[in-house]
């Protein structure tokens, strides 16, 4: 009988490479964002509302996560300067991290990040209370800058289906190149490497906190950012 629990003598393990909470928020936004659309074609503002706030918090937790987080979250190991992402492009390798972002794709991730972080953030400050629904922080401006802020709202899902367009042509530019992307993004690890030895633990009370702190955000500003003394 074929035992799959025997340990696999004389292999090498597979190299962790992003952690789960890491994976859980990434998946979270081929759901939310087609939502977020759906919601407002469809004139579902509570549940688009929600569900803003929803990515909302967790754009704030990512952002902990690359401060607070294992090797592979952190800014501090993918943001690099201009001539790292140079060397990258010119072929060298070792430009980058062995595991991880490359120079050009941790560039890519900021700027994904930063145009749903600016998404979610209109949002709060959109509407018209005269016609239609508004964010929970819409009276914090005047009706011309709201205005201004929702029609900035619209084009920017544009801009962002562009970006996700473009990051979904270059997972399978390097896949057609032989370099799976998908699999460790799915499953958290990616074959063996000589001498690599994946992202370490990280204590699950650093999560904890980062969720706790993204969640108690993202609720407070549902109630219009009330003063917290
Ligand atoms: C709304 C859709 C999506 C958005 C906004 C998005 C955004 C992102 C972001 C921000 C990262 C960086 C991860 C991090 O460090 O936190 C990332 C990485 C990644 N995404 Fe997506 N993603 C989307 C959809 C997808 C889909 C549909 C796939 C697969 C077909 C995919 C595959 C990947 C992979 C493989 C990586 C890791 C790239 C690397 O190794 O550098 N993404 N994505």
């Amino acid at each position: 009988m074929n035992d799959t629990r025997l340990p696999r003598a004389g292999l090498s393990p597979d190299v962790s490479v992003w952690d789960p909470l890491l994976r859980i928020v990434h998946w979270s936004f081929p759901l939310l964002i087609p939502a977020l659309w759906w919601t407002a074609e469809n004139d579902k503002w509570a549940l688009h509302k929600r569900l803003g706030l929803v990515l909302l918090g967790l754009l704030v937790f990512r952002l902990l996560w690359g401060f607070a987080g294992p090797q592979t979250a952190r800014f501090a190991q993918f943001v690099k300067g201009p001539r790292a992402v140079l060397a990258y492009l010119r072929g060298d390798k070792a430009a980058g991290p062995a595991i991880g972002h490359s120079p050009l794709g941790g560039w890519s991730t900021m700027v994904l990040l930063a145009a749903m972080l600016l998404q979610a953030s209109l949002g709060l400050f959109a509407g018209d209370p005269f016609d239609g629904t508004t964010g929970p922080l819409n009276p914090l401006v005047g009706a011309a800058l709201a205005d201004a802020i929702t029609e900035g709202h619209e084009t920017l899902f544009w801009v962002i289906a562009g970006l996700v367009g473009l990051h979904l042509a270059a997972i399978c530019f390097y896949a057609a190149k032989g370099d799976d992307l998908l699999s460790p993004m799915i499953g958290g690890s990616r074959p063996p490497m000589a001498g690599v030895a994946g992202i370490g633990p990280v204590p699950w009370t650093r999560g904890l906190l980062a969720c706790g702190l993204a969640g108690a955000l993202a609720l407070w500003v549902a109630y219009g950012a009330p003063p917290l003394t």
